[in-house]
């Protein structure tokens, strides 16, 4: 390809093409004015290069030059050099030389950039204003990079494996994933709507049915949620569903993908198979089901201690059916009033009644509660807990549940405190396995699938749907976390039509809305549906992991902000009247307050 702007880009020249000439473009980066002397970093996406205007060797073009300013986009011809002994730059790959220059043509000027480009900027709806600009950074390319570098190796792999990559609706019909939808208003079906797919979950299992038996998409997919570092309302998925499969090989499949994406990116060794953990374990020990396992702090239960305790906090919790559980913070004594008082209120935030704690600083058990312990559930504990000099016990007593989950975020909390997480870069993969079919929504008042409607419950476990402990089935799913990320989730699906009626039929869907809603499903899987099971990898989530970005906003190029608005463009934005009225649709919102 010639190119009347370059002859080679701005990363490939070295010393052994001194003498040669070459043209090059791109963007200033920046200009030094070295007493006549001009020296422009010039940054194309390829990488840098010097180039070095001397007013006696290109009285014009240094002349040009010295108008020069910032992201101004410019061709330069001239003559590549060798640097002078001692002015070498080792952080680039073209340091050794630079190009001196003879002619210069600026083919478009920049004004005054809003932010610069070579600093990290705080102000991220700045960012995200100008996106163009801040893609220009070279983080943000990388990001890009490793993106592209990733879908096409996992093309490769599942095209290997047998895989067919098939495009499913946007404008399709709600698919229940646990979010509000996002709809869109039929003009040739007045009243009626779209929705945009949550997930292609519907549409890949109709897929098996259709007797694909190996699919795979890359899948955008739109969720209306509450939006936070890791959550986007339109997010890409790898999405996947097999036929005639049992579990085991689906994982070490995946497992498989990671190690290759890993081999071809990061040169991470990984082992595999990844550790599986139940749900149970999972919240139990970690208090939480997207465990970060790259530190201990364990949650240690110590109910049996306290049955007859005199501290009615922990007794009445035991009394009432709940439990006692603590984690014992290494050599944290140190911590301040100030950060117990923060801690307890994330702890009351999450459902707790209080965050009871013991400091051991010189032998001396300081806390509010030690007057309460008896000396033998002072040495339970301490056997227990291992409890040294140093050491901060903060405890849990409650429901199981509340007191799992209010822990494991304090432990969250104390590993950034105390900074437990080792910078290694090491990536501690986990599967969450045996969750819950269901869990009881307070606020609905009635049961909800954990995963989605379509998971299957364990086979040993069907038995239990027909009886009183229903809500004891587990299902045969599985979740895929990296680094306390959930990164995946998945199960077997329910085949059967009678089966997936029975589930709709606990969940409170009654017959006629799962026709309504899932007449084609159920219809489908009187028509000989295959056994079948998959599952998605939120791939922004696994990209922005493995680029060490703290946001899946850096690894996507045009994401919305926290308040779902995409600041560039300016979305969402009012329609006209005009485009309402065609879609038979009134605003309730006043004009005047319409943003
Ligand atoms: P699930 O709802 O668990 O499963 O989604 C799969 C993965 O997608 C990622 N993810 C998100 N990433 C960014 N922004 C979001 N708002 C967001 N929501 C989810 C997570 C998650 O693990 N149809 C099922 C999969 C299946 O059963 O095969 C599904 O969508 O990393
Ligand atoms: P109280 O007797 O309510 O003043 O509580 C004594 C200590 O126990 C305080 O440090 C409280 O924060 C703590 N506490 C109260 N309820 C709980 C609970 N359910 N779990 C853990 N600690 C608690």
């Amino acid at each position: 390809m010639t190119s009347p702007y370059r002859t080679i880009d701005c990363g490939s020249l070295r010393s052994q093409d001194a003498g040669s000439q070459h043209k090059l473009c791109g963007w200033v980066q920046s200009r030094r004015d070295h007493g006549g002397v001009i020296f422009i970093d010039l940054r194309d996406r390829a990488g840098i290069t010097q180039v070095v205007f001397r007013p006696e060797e290109a009285p014009q073009a240094s002349q040009l030059a010295h108008s020069l300013r910032t992201e101004d986009v410019i061709s330069v011809f001239g003559t590549v050099s060798k640097r002078l002994p001692g002015t070498e730059n080792p952080k680039l790959p073209t340091g050794e030389i630079e190009l001196v220059a003879n002619q210069l043509e600026i083919l478009n000027r920049a004004e005054p950039l809003p932010f610069p480009l070579d600093e990290r900027i705080s102000n991220e709806d700045l960012r995200l204003t100008y996106r163009y600009l801040d893609l220009r950074r070279k983080e943000m390319l990388q990001n890009l990079h490793l993106r592209h570098r990733i879908c096409k190796i996992i093309r490769d792999f599942l095209d290997r494996h047998g895989f067919l990559e098939i495009e499913t609706p946007i404008l399709s019909k709600s698919t229940p994933e646990g979010a509000r939808d996002f709809l869109v208003p039929s003009r040739l079906n007045p009243g009626t709507f779209y929705a945009l797919p949550q997930a292609p979950q519907q549409y890949k299992q109709l897929l098996m049915v259709a007797g694909c038996e190996r699919y795979f998409q890359i899948a955008r997919c739109f969720r209306d949620e509450d939006l936070r570092a890791d959550r986007q309302p339109e997010f890409t998925q790898l999405d996947i569903e097999v036929s005639f499969i049992q579990r085991d090989d689906l994982l070490s499949l995946i497992e498989n993908l990671i190690r290759e994406i890993l081999a071809h990116t990061h040169q991470h060794q990984i082992s595999t198979p990844f550790p599986r953990i139940s749900f149970h374990e999972a919240i139990n020990r970690f208090g939480s089901d997207k465990p970060d396992t790259r530190f201990n702090l364990l949650l240690h239960d110590l109910s049996d201690i306290f049955t007859s305790s005199d501290f009615k906090v922990f007794r009445n919790a035991l009394d009432s059916g709940g439990v006692v559980k603590a984690i014992n913070a290494k050599g944290f004594a140190s911590i301040t009033t100030g950060q117990i008082q923060a801690l307890t209120e994330l702890a009351v935030a999450h459902g707790a009644k209080g965050l009871a704690y013991i400091k051991v600083e010189n032998g001396e058990w300081k806390s509010p509660i030690t007057k309460f312990l008896s000396s033998t559930e002072k040495e339970s504990l301490r056997s227990r807990l291992n409890i040294c000099d140093g050491d901060l016990v903060l405890f849990g007593a409650g429901q199981w549940q509340t007191v799992c989950n209010v822990l494991g975020r304090i432990r969250l909390r104390i590993a950034e405190l105390q900074n437990l997480i080792p910078s290694d870069k090491k990536l501690h993969f986990l599967w969450v396995v045996d969750f819950p079919l269901l869990e009881w929504s307070e606020e609905e008042a009635k049961w909800n699938a954990v995963h989605h409607p379509f998971t299957r419950p364990k086979t040993e476990d069907l038995p239990l749907l027909d009886s009183e402990k229903f809500s004891q089935s587990r299902a045969e799913a599985y979740d895929l976390v990296l680094n306390g990320v959930e990164i995946g989730g998945g199960s077997l699906r329910i085949h059967e039509a009678q089966l997936q009626e029975k589930m709709f039929n606990i969940l409170g869907i009654s017959p006629e809305q799962q026709q309504q809603l899932f007449g084609h499903l159920l219809r489908a899987f009187r028509f000989g549906a295959p056994p079948h099971g998959g599952i998605a990898l939120g791939l922004d989530r696994l990209i922005m992991l493995l680029a060490g970005a703290e946001t899946i906003r850096d690894v996507i190029a045009f994401p919305k902000n926290n308040r779902g608005q995409e600041l560039m463009t300016g979305a969402p934005a009012p329609a006209e009247p005009r485009q309402l009225r065609e879609l038979a649709i009134a605003s309730t919102v006043p004009p005047t307050l319409r943003k």
